[in-house]
């Protein structure tokens, strides 16, 4: 799997050494925009389920929510969830980030399929290669907005790891944080943030790894219109040129049409492609 393939040895490098953030904000607003030519080697799937089953239990009584979904995020590409309040959206992204165990089906990262891994194994990968938003953030409380976009940096490393990398973390998270607007509330617990700053920390937080893969639940739910655009910029402006790919499940129809591909969950399959999605193609 070539990550970044779009990007240039000047971005790689910034990235390495903690990441230079100065987006072109300029871009387009989510606009798919990418080249044609020189890209074919990112279409190559980078996360695959088949034959996806997930059903919970109440006691004795069987909740099926998914009922064989097939779905493929491609390298590089931007593909958006949609479907109706309660269809299994954010179940399939918790499966696809392996937060989950699917009743039956398979995931495939790359080559290699993970939902049967060790969980320590699987703890590893989301923590090294994905990028997770959840629905309701779950930021941790008693931690200030800071520390929350640091405990991926402080789940992955070893405490010694940790306190030797800790500076470079920190001015990445302030970088982050300062992208996503709040520079201006480092020190602010959670309780003491609005709905969309939360929503943003959580944003900044999953970037903090700089993950291959960001699965994104409604990452602009709770935002007004203006923060909405600036974090799909920023999120576009990822994906184009450091070849971020993003997984975003999204009630908004406008935002699923600009994605690369969208999908629709119905009755616990991938029933739609939206013929609308720019250049759309079926999954599944
Ligand atoms: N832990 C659980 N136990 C029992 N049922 C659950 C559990 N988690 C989810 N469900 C049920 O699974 C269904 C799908 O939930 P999910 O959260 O994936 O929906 P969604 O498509 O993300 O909805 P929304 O758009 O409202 O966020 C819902 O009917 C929900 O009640
Ligand atoms: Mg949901």
């Amino acid at each position: 799997m070539s990550k970044k393939s779009g990007s240039s040895t000047a971005d790689t490098n910034n990235r390495a050494e903690g990441g230079n953030l100065q987006f072109n904000l300029a871009a387009e607003v989510f606009e798919a925009q990418r080249p044609v030519a020189g890209r074919v080697e990112r279409n190559s799937p980078v996360l695959r389920a088949t034959g996806l089953h997930k059903s919970f239990f109440k006691g004795k009584l069987e909740i099926p929510v998914l009922n064989g979904v097939d779905f493929e995020a491609r390298e590089g590409e931007v593909t958006a969830i949609m479907g109706q309040s309660g269809s299994g959206k954010s179940t399939l992204l918790h499966l696809l980030a392996t937060l989950d165990d699917p009743t039956s089906g398979e995931i495939h990262f790359g080559q290699r399929r993970i939902d049967n891994l060790p969980t320590r194994q699987r703890d590893k990968i989301r923590n090294k290669k994905f990028g997770m938003i959840f629905q309701f953030y779950y930021l941790l409380p008693e931690l200030t907005t800071l520390e929350n976009v640091l405990t991926p940096c402080m789940i992955a490393d070893s405490w010694l790891a940790y306190r030797f990398n800790r500076k470079k973390y920190r001015a990445r998270a302030e970088e982050l944080l300062d992208m996503v607007g709040l520079s201006h509330r480092l020190k602010h617990r959670p309780r003491e943030l609005s709905g969309g700053e939360m929503q943003r920390a959580a944003i900044a937080r999953a970037l903090i790894s700089e993950p291959e893969i960001l699965l994104a639940d409604e990452p602009t739910g709770n935002l007004d219109q203006a923060n909405g655009q600036e974090i799909l910029k920023i999120l576009r402006t990822l994906n184009t040129e450091q070849g971020l790919t993003i997984i975003m499940v999204t009630h908004d129809r406008a935002i699923a049409d600009k994605a690369d591909h969208c999908v629709r969950l119905v009755n616990g399959h991938v029933e739609v492609v939206s013929p609308d999605c720019q250049r759309a193609i079926r999954i599944g």
